[in-house]
């Protein structure tokens, strides 16, 4: 049977789980219909408000490894692949200083939205900031034909009160989803949830982390031209932050949960799935690939569910979440087990055991651990490239 990849989020069909995000890559209508014909599920536009932004240029910084990646990637023979396949898929994150949409609303209402539409994919709109800001947009961002409405909580993010009284107006003013956008930022997100869960449909974790500040070391000076030169974080960096986002609003409400924070590949998407999201959005890799990017997760997606047995992202979804411990599960050591025979003796477990625990044999060139050295740490577990060496699973 064919792989469905087809998503209902919250009554909104989407052709498979791969969106846009608010971002340079939804600008407008054009860019929304190249999105399109990348192979996106259904678009996400950028955030408008009820004035044009005043966006500083320059505004986007890619982070990368820079020299230090390729002397690692010729010292590790075994490695080159890996490290390959970073420098192919981009840098590991990105910083912007891009606010909201430079467009005044009244073009989103009447060329934008009507443009993108023409894609014939679900649109949801993302609209900010305040409860009068969304009171007088949403209705008419309704008008216009979208399918939902996303709301940017990333300039109120650290008042429960407010965030409740935005997504409460935005409710009361429109017919359509509204999806809450979360920011990283937030203390307690299980707070955030209950409080907005009523007004809401659902949620999209997680916004960018900032700020930050990168200087180039040639010339002593930060690219980006805002204030301080600083910068918002996104891009593969922030993967894990936005995962556990996902896991803990997945498990705070069952309303759907978009993830979206560092999707690059296929397997990323089917990680904030199993987390409990019901689709991803990609923004990064987006900027760095172009609009192919959407149908090449989802050709991946596709990919890794029909090698793994599966009919559909549903037979995935949140089946991380019972395995997340309430509670430390053991305080003493177990050594991994060795696979000797996916072992390749590339002594990258070695190396990277503090505890000098693991030893590569140089008359078999296998890895073998020490028991009464191994702490029981991980790193060798998760730095293997050919996963030789694993740690019981019990339950
Ligand atoms: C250049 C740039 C502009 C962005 N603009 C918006 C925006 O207007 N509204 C919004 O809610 N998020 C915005 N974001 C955040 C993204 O939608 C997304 O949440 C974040 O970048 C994490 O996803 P990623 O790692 O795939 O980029 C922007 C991100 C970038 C990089």
């Amino acid at each position: 049977m064919p792989i469905d990849l087809s998503v209902d989020l919250a009554g909104i069909p989407l052709r498979n789980p791969v969106l846009t995000a608010a971002g340079p890559t939804s600008r407008d209508g054009e860019t929304l219909l190249k999105a399109a014909r990348g192979g996106v599920g259904g678009l996400v536009a950028k955030t408008i408000s009820v004035k044009p932004a005043e966006v500083p240029r320059p505004n986007m910084q890619t982070l990368d490894r820079g020299k230090s990646q390729w002397l690692l990637a010729t010292a590790m023979q075994n490695q080159i692949v890996h490290f390959e396949r970073i420098k192919v898929r981009g840098a590991y994150g990105l910083l912007n200083h891009e606010l909201w949409s430079d467009k005044p609303y009244q073009k989103w209402l009447k060329h934008e939205y009507p443009q993108a539409l023409k894609a014939g994919l679900s649109l949801i709109a993302s609209v900010g900031y305040t409860p009068e800001e969304l009171q007088k947009l949403a209705p008419l961002v309704e008008k216009a034909g979208v399918n939902g409405i996303e709301f940017s909580t990333h300039y109120i993010e650290t008042d429960p009160k407010v965030f409740n009284d935005v997504a409460k107006t935005l409710k009361e003013a429109v017919e359509i989803p509204v999806f809450a956008k979360m920011s990283p930022h937030v203390k307690d997100l299980t707070v955030f949830i209950k409080a907005v869960d009523r007004y809401v449909d659902g949620f999209v974790a997680i916004n960018t982390l900032g700020p930050c500040l990168h200087i180039d070391v040639e010339t002593g000076r930060p690219l980006l031209g805002g204030p301080g030169g600083v910068g918002w974080l996104s891009g593969p960096a922030i993967k894990p932050l936005a995962v556990r986002c996902v896991a803990d609003i997945a498990r705070g409400t069952k309303k759907p949960v978009i993830g979206v924070g560092g999707v690059t590949t296929g397997e990323d998407a089917i990680e904030f799935i199993m987390c409990g999201a019901s689709a991803v959005q990609v923004c990064t890799a987006a900027i760095l690939e172009g609009p192919s990017v959407y149908g090449r997760i989802a050709q991946e997606i596709t990919e890794f569910l029909e090698s793994h047995g599966h009919d559909s992202p549903q037979d995935v979804h949140g089946i991380a979440l019972p395995h997340l411990p309430s509670e430390t599960l053991r305080t003493e050591s177990l050594p991994p087990i060795v696979n000797k025979e996916a072992c390749s003796g590339c002594g990258l477990c070695s190396k990277s055991c503090t505890y000098s625990a693991i030893t590569v044999n140089p008359g078999t060139s296998k890895a073998e651990v020490d028991s009464n050295l191994c702490y029981g740490c991980g790193v060798c577990v998760s730095i293997c490239p050919h996963r030789a060496l694993s740690f019981e699973i019990s339950g």
